[in-house]
């Protein structure tokens, strides 16, 4: 590749094509992840995990797709190193080491549920332009499939882990939980993590709260789908949540930062403790000051969906617009803000993207927002 541009004592040819072959390698990655996200939507990757070399129209019948389609899509995943072609038979094979983070049962975690965000970047690329444009917010109803796929997402950093890793993080929290103890999700999306604690505390409440509606209504039809009768479900801004210690076990899970006003909703939370009680809060994991988090698991497509998703559904409430990005170093000084204590912040090995922060509430003292 060879640059049309002046040389000037300044400008280095070598550093300038070595960038430019950069970005060749960027647009082509960005391409992979959209189609690592059709593969996922599709089942495409889950189904090559299970076939042996096949041929595109093999792969096709059994997906029950379209096969040009799938021909075209396979070549992108050859070409992108993702699945291998045999030319002498015309097969393609994914193997299981690339299967174990492409795949529902992947060992590694499906990391193809994030390509998914990819994906949602390009379908509401207008709307992000007219943010830019006018400084405007946006709806959580403006993002199609946003809960679907955030409960994917969580499915795998919250869900699972849950009863074995996470709930352990607050020493003599399972059991209390086993003698029966009221607990909130506060922005719980479809509610999977406080269905997950339900089913295995029967004698704890629990009660989930979050924004949308249809969130909401997903997550009620799920709690009488299971018959658990000790969970329940409400559409609820928590702008203006203002119930006073009413919980022993207040959780989050990445969703405080692209609140209206974070620190408003932490000192309602603590405020909705009864003394003595627990905040368990997942939040992205990266550090407040960008320089920081150059080497950060995924730091670029966090700020890329900070940019289009989380900073506008803030600033759309009326908000500053935090960003993804805010920093554990924010969230504990909001949380200290807030009245809470004994402050322990975990980062754990199945979820390098976030941190986990337990806390306790602090002595009473008037923090009514
Ligand atoms: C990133 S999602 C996380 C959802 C869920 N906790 C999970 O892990 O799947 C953030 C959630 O916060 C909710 N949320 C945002 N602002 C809210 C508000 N003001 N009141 C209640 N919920 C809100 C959103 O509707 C969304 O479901």
């Amino acid at each position: 590749m060879s640059l049309a541009v002046a040389e000037t004592p300044s400008f280095d040819t070598d550093r300038a094509e070595a960038f430019a072959a950069r970005v060749g390698e960027i647009l082509d990655t960005g391409a992979i992840a959209v189609m690592l996200s059709l593969g996922h939507r599709t089942g495409l990757l889950d189904l090559m995990a299970q076939l042996p070399p096949s041929t595109s129209e093999r792969i096709a019948k059994e997906a029950a797709l379209a096969e040009r389609y799938v021909r075209e899509w396979l070549a992108v995943m050859t070409t992108g190193r993702v699945v291998i072609y045999d030319p002498a038979r015309r097969t393609y094979r994914l193997p299981p080491e690339h299967a174990a983070s492409l795949t529902r049962a992947g060992t590694l975690g499906n990391l193809a549920v994030y390509a998914q965000y990819v994906a949602l970047m390009g379908q509401v690329q207008e709307r992000t332009l007219a943010c830019f444009e006018t400084g405007e917010g946006r709806r959580y109803e403006d993002f199609p499939d946003f809960h679907q796929m955030m409960a994917e997402d969580s499915a795998q950093t919250v869900v699972a882990p849950l009863c074995e890793t996470l709930l352990p993080l607050a020493e003599g929290l399972p059991k209390r939980l086993g003698a029966g103890i009221a607990v909130l999700d506060a922005g719980c999306g479809r509610g999977q993590a406080l269905l997950a604690m339900a089913r295995r505390y029967p004698r704890s409440r629990f009660t989930g709260y979050d924004l949308g509606d249809d969130a909401i209504a997903h997550a009620t039809a799920a709690a009488r789908d299971t018959g658990l009768d000790n969970v329940r479900f409400a559409v609820r801004d928590l702008t203006h949540f203002d119930e006073v210690e009413r919980y022993d076990l207040i959780t989050s899970f990445d969703a405080v930062h692209d609140q209206r006003d974070p620190q408003d909703l932490l000192r309602r939370l603590c405020r909705a403790l009864r003394p003595g009680g627990l905040y368990l809060m997942q939040d992205i994991g990266g550090s407040a000051h960008l320089e920081k988090n150059l080497d950060f698991p995924m730091a670029s497509l966090l700020y890329a969906i900070s940019c289009v998703h989380c900073t506008p559904v803030s600033i759309g409430q009326g908000g500053a617009g935090l960003g993804t990005m805010w920093g554990w170093e924010t969230a504990e000084a909001m949380l200290a803000e807030a009245g809470f204590v004994e402050v322990t912040r975990h980062r754990l090995a199945h979820d390098p993207m976030n941190v986990w922060f337990v806390s306790r509430k602090g002595p009473s003292r008037d923090r009514a927002a």
